[in-house]
């Protein structure tokens, strides 16, 4: 059985390495964080995510995986270190150049070197073929290059690295069919070669394509704010035709896919690109929206307090990287009218800068509930509960998804038009 080393052991290099220490594999997990090396040591996750903990657990008794700050040599070598983007918004892949040139040492003829992070269109072929080379191999013939990117939904990751189809864009067609053989042995889903740019550039069409259709849908809560129409029930009655499919609006666009990938392409294609860009303008201008409909919806009252329920960028996950709720937190948090409090239960206090509060501290005495993140915790709200603790029993539910409450207001990003200022 082939050894596999996995440099990044984060929401994708930790699953990936578990999925192929569970199919035998040995794999020998690499991080720059000491921490998360001692923690996956032990046997124990730095990340929230269904079932990962219990197969970590097993992998590591069973001597299948282990952690370590440094390279080894092995078969293949998978990189999954992140691509996050410069203030300039243009890709960071310092990250991705520093975890090659870690492995060069250790990387010889017949290697595999398999590059999972989200890239540029053409970093295969300019950035890391280069550094192979400056290594004395000959990145053509003597290692199988291959960018194979990663689609899997946070929260489902471990059955969707197994069922998801994947892309294997290799540098060569030799290079993809060898990367792809390695997916083989652990994906059931459908495993696709093709060149490498071509896996960069669907990999970023994928997220462009949701991005653009998630700021149509938040298009369209203005307009329909403005023209008097409930856009949620716009989007059930158009999703009706058998070839329409409105994305869901909500408070803005998160996450380091889709509020990244897309600025990867404009980066090398800046005129072609007008849609994409717009887009992208949409999603952001979405905070600073749901925050005028806090002001307005607060506007009556003397010290509003405002409970703000979830900081991550979508329901039941602890990721809160480019997330528009914590934009939204950090700005209300410094408006001088309102007192703002915030509650999460799936974010750890050291992930933001300000206090957390629990379910009961949040809601005590505050006017406005604002749900900023789809998590169960907040679907099925006690009415009675919120009533008896409540000034006000209102919320702004931004994600539309919290059921109705008797007695409790609900406003939600579809029927702006009918807001009303709290009365106390
Ligand atoms: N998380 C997702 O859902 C998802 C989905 C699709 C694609 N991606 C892409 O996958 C890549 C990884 O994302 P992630 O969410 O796993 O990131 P992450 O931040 O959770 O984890 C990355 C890990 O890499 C480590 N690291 C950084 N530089 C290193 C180096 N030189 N050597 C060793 N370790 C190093 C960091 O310490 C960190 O633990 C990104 O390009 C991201 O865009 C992520």
């Amino acid at each position: 059985m082939k050894k596999i080393c996995v440099v990044g052991l984060g929401y994708i290099g930790l699953p990936t390495s578990a999925i192929f220490a569970q199919a035998g594999f040995e794999v020998v997990g690499v991080d720059v964080n000491q921490k998360i090396v001692d923690s996956l040591n032990n046997g124990k996750i730095h990340i929230e995510e269904p079932g990962l903990p219990e197969v970590v657990e097993r992998v590591v008794k069973a001597g299948k995986l282990r952690a370590s700050q440094t390279p080894e040599p092995a078969d293949v070598y998978i990189v999954a270190v992140p691509t996050p983007i410069h203030p300039d918004q243009t890709a960071n892949v310092d990250y991705v150049r520093d975890a090659v040139q870690t492995i060069t040492p250790f990387i010889q003829k017949g290697n595999v070197l398999i590059v999972e992070s989200t890239i540029p269109p053409r970093t295969m072929d300019d950035l890391v073929a280069p550094i192979i080379k400056e290594s004395g191999l000959d990145p053509y013939k003597d290692v199988a290059i291959a960018h194979c990117p990663e689609r899997v939904l946070p929260g489902q990751i471990l059955r969707e690295l197994i069922e998801n189809t994947r892309i294997v864009g290799g540098i060569t067609p030799e290079a993809a069919k060898q990367a792809a053989d390695v997916y083989r042995a652990v994906v059931k889903g459908d495993v696709m070669e093709t060149e490498a740019v071509t896996a960069e550039m669907s990999k970023l069409m994928e997220n462009t394509y949701r991005d653009v259709n998630i700021a149509l849908a938040n298009e369209l809560v203005k307009i329909s704010a403005k023209l008097g129409v409930d856009a949620h029930s716009v989007i059930a009655l158009a999703n009706r035709h058998p070839r329409v499919n409105i994305h869901l609006p909500g408070p803005g666009v998160g996450g380091h896919c889709l509020a990244v990938d897309p600025y990867f392409i404009v980066e090398k294609a800046q005129e072609e690109s007008p849609l994409i860009q717009t887009a992208r303008n949409i999603n952001n201008s979405m905070p600073h929206y749901v925050e005028t409909q806090v002001e307005r919806l607060t506007s009556e009252l003397k010290n509003p307090k405002i409970a703000l329920f979830g900081l991550t960028y979508k329901g039941n996950i602890d990721d809160v990287r480019e997330s528009p709720a914590l934009d939204i937190a950090e700005s209300l948090l410094k408006h001088p009218k309102l007192n703002v409090v915030a509650h999460d239960p799936h974010v750890r206090e050291e992930q933001v800068s300000f206090p957390l509060h629990s379910f009961e501290d949040a809601i005590k005495d505050a006017h406005l509930i604002v749900v900023l993140a789809d998590h169960n915790e907040f679907k099925n709200l006690d009415g009675a509960v919120l009533k008896q603790h409540m000034k006000t029993p209102v919320i702004f539910d931004t994600k539309n998804c919290v059921n109705e409450i008797e007695g409790v207001t609900i406003y939600r990003l579809g029927n702006l038009s009918h807001l009303k200022a709290i009365q106390e």
